[in-house]
This record gives C-alpha cells, sequence and structure tokens, in this order.
C-alpha cells in the first residue's frame, strides 16, 4: 500500500507518541500531559498521563470562548413529540452548566458514578455533559432494558445519583420510565442519594418524596457550575456492555484519550470540519450515541442532530431522508438493520427522491456486519459513498473504516476497509500465530491500543486482562474472527463467543440462558442467534422441559418470552422458543449451539465426531420446521 492513508498509518505505528502528541494539540489542556503513552503498568497502557483537562469545556466552553457562540451545536428534531429545536454553542453551555450547578447542589461531585437512563431528548444530553462538566462519571443506561438489568449497573457502579425522565416513547406506545426505575432502586443493594426526574407531558411520573427531585425544580434553584478540572486518566463514563455471562461489562473511558481521539476522528474519519452538520442515527444509551450524538460533533465543533423516531413508522421510510434534508446533514451514521426497514417499505427508495439531500456527502454504516445487498441499495438511493466501519463498546471509536478525511480507498463490499491510524491488526489462530492473507481467525489489535479504547472494565481489572489480554499475548482480542486480503481489508464475519447482534443491538444469548433456566419447569436451554432478515440475527432458545411437567409448549414458551422481557427488557426481542426433549452436546457435555444454529439457518453442517447422540439432530430439525425454521 502506498499513498497519504498508508503513509498517516505507518506513522501512527511506528511513532505512537509523535503521532498522538500532534493530534492531542486539537484539545485545550490545563496542564499539557507528562507522558504521551505511559507503559509502566503494561499490558495496561494508559495515555497522556499527567495531562489536566475538562472534556465538556473542551465540547462547549471553548467554542463559545472562540465566537462560535451562536452556531447550532444541537440540532433536536422529535417526530414522535412533533418537535424541533436548535440549540446554539451558548445555549447548551448555559443550560448544561446550569444542570452542573443543580447536580452539585445534590452533592454530586468529581469521581461520583451518576446513572442515566433517559429517552433521546436534549436533556439526555446535558445531563452527560453536566457530568463530564463535574468530572463526575456518567452511566448511561439504554431505555429498552427492564428494571433489573438497571438494577445491575447501579449496583455495579454503585451510583450515588440517577437523572431519569418519566417516560420514553415508542411508535404506539409510551414506556414509563419511573416504574422501572423505582422498581430498579428497590432491587438494587446499593441505593442511591436520590433522583432528578425530567417529567415529560406524555406521562408525568409519580415523585417519592425526599428522593426525587424535578429536574425543573433543581435548575431554577441552580448557578451555573465551572469547569472541574480532572486528569486525562480519570474516568469520564462507565458505558455496560454484554459479555458472556449475565453480569455485563462495565467499559471504562478515560478523559484525555477519548477527547484527543474523537476531536480527531470527525475529520479524519468523517470529513467533518467545525460548522458541519453530522447525524449518528442511534441512542444515546449505546457507544456511538456516546461518541457521535455527544462527544465527537460537538469537541470539533459540528453540529449534532438528535433524533427521537424511527427509520420507519414516524411516519414513513422517509423519515430519514426528511431529518437529512432539512437539517442540511454533510454526514450520516446508522445501523443497517435501520436501512433494511426502510428498503422493506420502500424497496425502490422513492421516497428519497421527495428531499433535497444535496448537503449529504457520505453515509456510513455500523454496528454489525452489513451485508452487501444492503450497502448497494444504499448507495444506488443515496449516490454517495457508503462506509461500512467497524466498531466495539470497548473501543469507542472505530477500529477499521475507510478514512475519508485522510484518503477514500476502494471500497471493498462486505470490509469496513482497513485498519485506522493507532490500530494494528493481525489475524491469529488458535496458537496465537498470524495467519496467511485471506484465512479466518481471531482478529486482534496489538498492544498498545489507540487513545479512546478502554483502559479496563469498572471494577474488574482481571476480567479485562482475561476476557481481553491474555488470550493472546501482546495483542487484544477483538472478539469477531475474519480475515485479512492480500490488500490489508478486514473482513469481520462472526462473533467467537456468544454474543449475538439483534437490530444492531448487542445482546449476550448466555445472559437469557441464565434467565430460560430460572423457569421451574426449565431442566435444561439453550439460546441461540438465528438469521433474520431485518435485524440481522433473532434470538432462538432452546428448553427442555423437567420430567413429568404438565405445561404445554405454547404455555411454556409464552411464559420465557415475557421472563426475558421483565428480567433484561424488550431490547432483547426474545419471541421464540422451541421445546426438545434433549440438547445436542458433546460427549464432554458441551451444548452443540454451532451446530444447532446451522440448523435453524437451513445451512450444510457436519456432526462434531464427539457427538454423544447423532440421532438428536434430526430431533431438533424436525422440531425446527414445526416452529417454521429455517425460514423463507
Ligand atoms: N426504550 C424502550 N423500548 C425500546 C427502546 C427504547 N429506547 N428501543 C427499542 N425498544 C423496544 C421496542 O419498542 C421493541 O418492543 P416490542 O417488542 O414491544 O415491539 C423492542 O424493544 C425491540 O426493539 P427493536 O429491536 O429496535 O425492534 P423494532 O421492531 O421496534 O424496530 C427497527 C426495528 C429496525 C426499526 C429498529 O430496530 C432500529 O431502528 N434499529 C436500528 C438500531 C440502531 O440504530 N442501533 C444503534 C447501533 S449504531
Ligand atoms: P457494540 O459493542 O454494541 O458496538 O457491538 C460490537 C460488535 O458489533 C462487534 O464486536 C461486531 O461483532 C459487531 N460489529 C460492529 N460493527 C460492525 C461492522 N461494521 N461489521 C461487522 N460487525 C460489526
Amino acid at each position: 500500500m502506498t499513498g497519504k492513508f498508508a503513509e498517516v498509518h505507518k506513522r501512527s505505528i511506528e511513532d505512537r507518541e509523535g503521532f498522538w502528541a500532534e493530534v492531542a494539540e486539537g484539545i485545550d489542556w490545563v496542564k499539557k500531559w507528562d507522558k504521551v503513552l505511559d507503559d509502566t503498568n503494561a499490558p495496561l497502557y494508559r495515555w497522556f498521563t499527567g495531562g489536566e483537562l475538562n472534556t465538556c469545556y473542551n465540547a462547549l466552553d471553548r467554542h463559545v470562548e472562540r465566537g462560535k457562540g451562536e452556531q447550532a451545536a444541537l440540532i433536536y428534531d422529535s417526530p414522535v413529540t412533533d418537535t424541533k429545536r436548535t440549540y446554539s454553542y451558548s445555549e447548551l453551555l448555559n443550560l448544561v452548566a446550569t444542570f452542573a450547578g443543580a447536580l452539585a447542589n445534590q452533592g454530586v461531585g468529581k469521581g461520583d458514578r451518576v446513572i442515566i437512563y433517559m429517552p433521546m431528548i436534549p436533556e439526555a444530553l446535558i445531563a452527560m455533559l453536566a457530568c463530564a462538566r463535574l468530572g463526575a462519571v456518567h452511566s448511561v443506561v439504554f431505555g429498552g432494558f427492564a428494571a433489573n438489568e438497571l438494577a445491575t449497573r447501579i449496583d455495579d457502579a454503585s451510583a450515588k445519583y440517577i437523572i431519569s425522565a418519566s417516560c420514553g416513547i415508542e411508535p404506539g406506545r409510551i414506556v414509563e420510565y419511573k416504574p422501572l426505575l423505582d422498581q430498579a432502586i428497590e432491587i438494587a443493594d446499593h441505593k442511591p442519594d436520590g433522583c432528578i426526574v425530567f417529567q415529560r407531558p406524555q406521562c408525568e411520573a409519580t415523585m417519592i418524596a425526599g428522593r426525587d427531585v424535578d429536574w425543573h425544580e433543581a435548575v431554577a434553584k441552580a448557578e451555573p457550575h465551572d469547569c472541574v478540572t480532572v486528569k486525562a486518566t480519570d474516568p469520564l463514563y462507565v458505558l455496560y456492555t454484554s459479555g458472556t455471562t449475565g453480569q455485563p461489562k462495565g467499559i471504562v473511558r478515560d478523559n484525555g484519550g477519548h477527547a484527543v481521539a474523537l476531536n480527531w476522528s470527525m475529520k479524519a474519519l468523517y470529513d467533518c470540519d467545525p460548522g458541519d452538520v453530522f447525524w449518528a442515527a442511534s441512542d444515546v444509551g449505546w457507544v456511538v450515541g456516546h461518541s457521535y450524538i455527544v462527544y465527537a460533533p460537538l469537541l470539533a465543533g459540528c453540529t449534532s442532530v438528535m433524533y427521537e423516531g424511527k427509520p420507519v413508522g414516524t411516519p414513513d421510510a422517509g423519515a430519514f431522508w426528511r431529518v437529512m434534508a432539512e437539517h442540511k446533514v454533510k454526514c450520516m451514521f446508522t445501523a443497517p438493520t435501520a436501512i433494511r426497514a426502510i428498503k422493506q417499505q420502500d424497496p425502490e427508495g422513492n421516497l428519497a427522491k421527495d428531499y433535497d439531500l444535496s448537503h449529504q456527502k457520505s453515509q456510513f454504516v455500523a454496528g454489525e456486519r452489513c451485508d452487501p445487498d444492503t450497502l448497494e441499495w444504499t448507495q444506488r438511493v443515496l449516490g454517495v459513498p457508503v462506509i461500512d466501519h467497524w466498531w466495539q463498546t470497548e473501543t469507542g471509536w472505530s477500529i477499521a473504516c475507510n478514512c475519508l478525511g485522510i484518503e477514500e480507498l476502494p471500497v471493498k463490499i462486505g470490509s469496513p476497509t482497513m485498519h485506522v491510524p493507532g490500530w494494528n491488526l493481525k489475524v491469529l489462530d488458535a496458537d496465537g500465530k498470524e495467519v496467511e492473507p485471506g484465512t479466518v481467525g481471531n482478529i486482534c489489535g496489538e498492544l498498545p491500543l489507540p487513545p479512546g479504547t478502554l483502559p479496563t472494565i469498572w471494577n474488574a481489572e482481571e476480567r479485562y486482562l482475561n476476557s481481553y489480554l491474555k488470550p493472546f499475548p501482546g495483542y487484544y482480542m477483538t472478539g469477531d474472527a475474519g480475515y485479512i486480503d492480500e490488500d490489508g481489508y478486514v473482513y469481520v464475519m462472526a462473533r467467537t463467543d456468544d454474543i449475538i447482534n439483534v437490530a444492531g443491538h448487542r445482546l449476550s444469548t448466555g445472559a437469557m440462558e441464565e434467565v430460560l433456566a430460572s423457569h421451574p419447569e426449565v431442566a435444561e436451554c439453550a439460546v441461540i442467534g438465528a438469521e433474520d432478515d431485518l435485524k440481522g440475527q433473532m434470538p432462538l432458545g432452546f428448553y427442555v422441559l423437567n420430567a413429568g411437567s404438565a405445561l404445554s409448549e405454547e404455555q411454556v414458551s409464552k411464559e420465557l418470552v415475557a421472563l426475558v422481557r421483565e428480567k433484561i427488557g424488550p431490547v432483547a426481542a426474545f419471541k421464540t422458543s422451541c421445546q426438545v426433549k434433549r440438547l445436542p452436546k458433546t460427549r464432554s457435555g458441551k451444548i452443540l449451539r454451532g451446530t444447532m444454529r446451522s440448523i435453524a439457518d437451513g445451512k450444510p453442517y457436519k456432526a462434531p465426531a464427539t457427538i454423544d447422540d447423532p440421532a438428536i439432530l434430526d430431533e431438533i430439525t424436525e422440531n425446527l420446521k414445526s416452529i417454521g425454521y429455517p425460514k423463507g
């Protein structure tokens, strides 16, 4: 490889410190770092040790101080409430500083953990930035999770305070957040000091006297709060994501490396300059929302769009095109699932013709593997480069991407292009040996990873080491399998663990199995991710009933669906399960989930030589047929 990208990438690996020190000049520091890369505790590396800054200052104050106060910082577009509102940088700064004052009045300060359980409203972003302003550590929980999941996070983070809203709005139903919040606090062992609740007119929450405080009342009594200086290595947030067990992993993000990498990424990856309009159609509860609705666009002085709606049904499959045209979006980012949903309802993409999309220069997709059909369709309908890029909650920003702001490389459909500057990807076999180009193996990143990636897991350093760093010494194991071709293009094929990707949402089948197993009549169970035309994957449960159980399959299946919804939440989209007499296993007792997945997807499979009883596979095939698998 030659050219600008190859040159930049080479430097980022061969002169890591020089490269990132230059990039770090894009951030305003209270105190410059002592060390760019601190390797004294390798393989746990830290970036910019000794440096001091405030992330909120970099996202808001500095732009206002430099005369950009009147520029739009945030455009809130909510078809579900029929609201549109633009916030200038000065306005947003004032709201954030005052809310930070309100939080400080409640006793929240540097280092305290604050859970944010809110829908896609500007107050969610204001709450996040207010925490950053105070040096408090926010932990945003996605609204589609149930009380139980919220409680797990309250406990793990030992949250001092909670910020919530009365409700979220899903097409066709109001999701009351407050009863879920009350239930979560009741379940949790750790009790927060209090809650600030934003009342939405669609549903007023009942407040608990002495614990709950109304957002507006808290703000009315508050004075704007200044930025609190924190260390570059202090945590900015903890974001929980699915691991291989029911216990989610609290991914830690630091202040310094995060600000440096995200600020730089707006130009390098997305080719966006200050003043450009950027729209990530995600949710603030996910990492994409953290990085590209809130932090990166604001750090870089762009205008960020926050959309409270769906790709379809709010009101139609032209909603995304309407938002892009109306707000003159230059660069848009969504999940392939959202595009598949649009394509399903408007196969020819005719609705896009109703809008002036001339401001759009690129379309990015991520969150799940992008199938070639979806990529080609999007390219045809929008007529701009459609860039698939690969990342994870852990990494905070892209691992592999076609970096439009450095050099646009030819697109190879099915590949998110190449490792971005700072990442040196290798594909390793089970013994940790690098494989030949084109050979599938474990995709790993050579250590140290670039700034902005996770330094650890909250309260679980050993888990961090065991899950990511110890399997292949000297590397971060991404948990994704795939290959790199002769030209260096990366192909991400599948997870190597039990994580599945449902509509761009990351879920653990292990966590679902724990829920199914808790049903008193279930003796054994397994959950797999079966292929789905719209959502990429859908969970599919298998269960064996206790001997002598009198429950019907219909009854148990209904109860299991309800149980997963209650324990994990609607986001799990667990709708189907299949009763079987036995689960297929190896002689050593390992459940053959991969083989079950092949049967459910109608793919050829070879029973492993170690299978306990091959006849079970025919039984499973028949059982699956009776509930409509394989589909299509
Ligand atoms: N709060 C409460 N409930 C939520 C929720 C939220 N923030 N988000 C989703 N849910 C609920 C949904 O209402 C649905 O409930 P239901 O079972 O009662 O219908 C359930 O969780 C599953 O949601 P989802 O998987 O999103 O399916 P859907 O059928 O409602 O919508 C799509 C399908 C394709 C429109 C939607 O999945 C989508 O927009 N996906 C893109 C996701 C995305 O952008 N991810 C970010 C990655 S970058
Ligand atoms: P999350 O942490 O929710 O962002 O999910 C991360 C996982 O989603 C990755 O480990 C991949 O399995 C998958 N993923 C994200 N982006 C892509 C992509 N562009 N191509 C293939 N898989 C992806």
